[in-house]
């Protein structure tokens, strides 16, 4: 059997910068609640006409790990997008950042496992690399939250969190140490209506959508049941990790570096004191871009991997949770 390393990494976020300060003019909020209750400081949003989409954040991550990787881009044999706000309804963003690196033909899928997407995607290579069907595949996380926010005091324990950008891996077939130990997924539907975003959809097309619903119960704006979503996921955050170490033979001891998905960061704290991991052994970028679901671990891992914070040999620990509610870890030999 064969195995996958990451070979390349790339991010990309949109320039314009959110404040707390400056949602605060939008909605009944303020810096200090923001902060204590999510540790966020700002995010970026995409402006209207900065040429800006989920694929084309994607596109542009997605560029920078494939010349990191110093791959030819004709060598990538599948496409892996993970999105929850896709730029079509169809079809996925894959086959449009297919199309923006200008490769010909070649396998393209979208993954919809909102904050764990990244995760899930990551899963999806590995098979395709360890079954030897595929040598290198470019697996990508981007968000477009921004524009489908509800920016009134109605969501404002949801529109505070999100924000928008984009991450990207290159899997490669791995020669050496360096690999891809294991993937965990999981899932547990019952809690769908939790965190979601119900339509437009099949069920609720937009004229319905108008008709049926007053205007304090729109679903077409995400809603969430923080508290319910934030108890789950502590829980799960540490069930996945400890399978993940569990089936590789390995403790909390051998963690070099966790790299959390950017929920909340009193969530990353709550798994750093259960793990007893030092401060330089958790990556947390939140505070300047806010939750961006499925870009924020690839963000995170790219940001770390640029300021020299993984190193050849080290065990990093990557771990996701969200809606679905859906959730998993990658434990990777760097
Ligand atoms: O990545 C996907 C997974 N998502 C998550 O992991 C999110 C998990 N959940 C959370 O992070 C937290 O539940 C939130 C940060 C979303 C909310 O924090 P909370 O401590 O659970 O607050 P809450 O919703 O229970 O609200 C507490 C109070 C309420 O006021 P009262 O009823 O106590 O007077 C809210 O109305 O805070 C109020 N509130 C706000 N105040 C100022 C809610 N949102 C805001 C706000 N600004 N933005």
């Amino acid at each position: 059997m064969y195995h996958s390393k990451i070979l390349g990494l790339g991010k990309y976020v949109p320039e314009n910068v959110v404040t707390n300060e400056d949602l605060s003019k939008l909605m009944t909020t303020n810096d200090e609640w923001i902060q204590e209750r999510t540790g966020i400081k700002e995010r970026r949003h995409i402006k209207k006409g900065d040429g800006n989409s989920t694929a084309e954040m994607g596109f542009k991550a997605a560029k920078q790990a494939i010349e990191r990787s110093e791959i030819d881009k004709k060598d990538i044999d599948l496409i892996v997008f993970a999105t929850l706000s896709p730029d079509y309804y169809f079809p996925g963003c894959g086959v449009q950042i297919q199309e923006k690196l200008g490769i010909d033909t070649c396998p393209a899928l979208d993954v919809r496992n909102q904050c764990s997407g990244f995760v899930y995607g990551i899963s999806v290579a590995d098979q395709f690399i360890k079954t030897g069907m595929y040598k290198n595949v470019l697996v990508i996380g981007s968000e477009n939250h921004s524009g489908g926010l509800d920016m009134t005091d109605r969501s404002r324990h949801v529109s505070v969190i999100f924000g928008d950008g984009a991450g990207a891996a290159v899997l490669s077939r791995s020669n050496d140490d360096s690999k891809i130990l294991s993937t965990h997924l999981h899932s547990e539907g019952k809690f769908i209506d939790e965190l979601s975003l119900r339509g437009p959809s099949t069920e609720y097309w937009v004229p319905e959508i108008i008709a049926d619903n007053p205007q304090e119960d729109i679903p077409y704006y995400p809603k969430m049941n923080g508290q319910l979503v934030f108890k789950n996921a502590i829980v799960r955050f540490s069930e996945v990790i400890n399978e993940g170490l569990q089936h590789n033979n390995l403790t909390k001891e051998d963690i070099d570096m966790f790299i959390p998905h950017q929920a909340n960061l009193r969530i990353s704290q709550y798994i750093q004191q259960k793990f007893q991991l030092k401060d330089e052994q958790v990556y947390n970028n939140i505070q300047k871009y806010g939750n961006t679901t499925a870009a924020s671990i690839p963000i995170a891992l790219t940001e770390a991997w640029e300021d020299g914070l993984i190193q050849r040999g080290d065990l990093v620990v990557l771990a996701a949770f969200g809606s679905g509610f859906t959730w998993g870890s990658v434990i990777i030999r760097w």
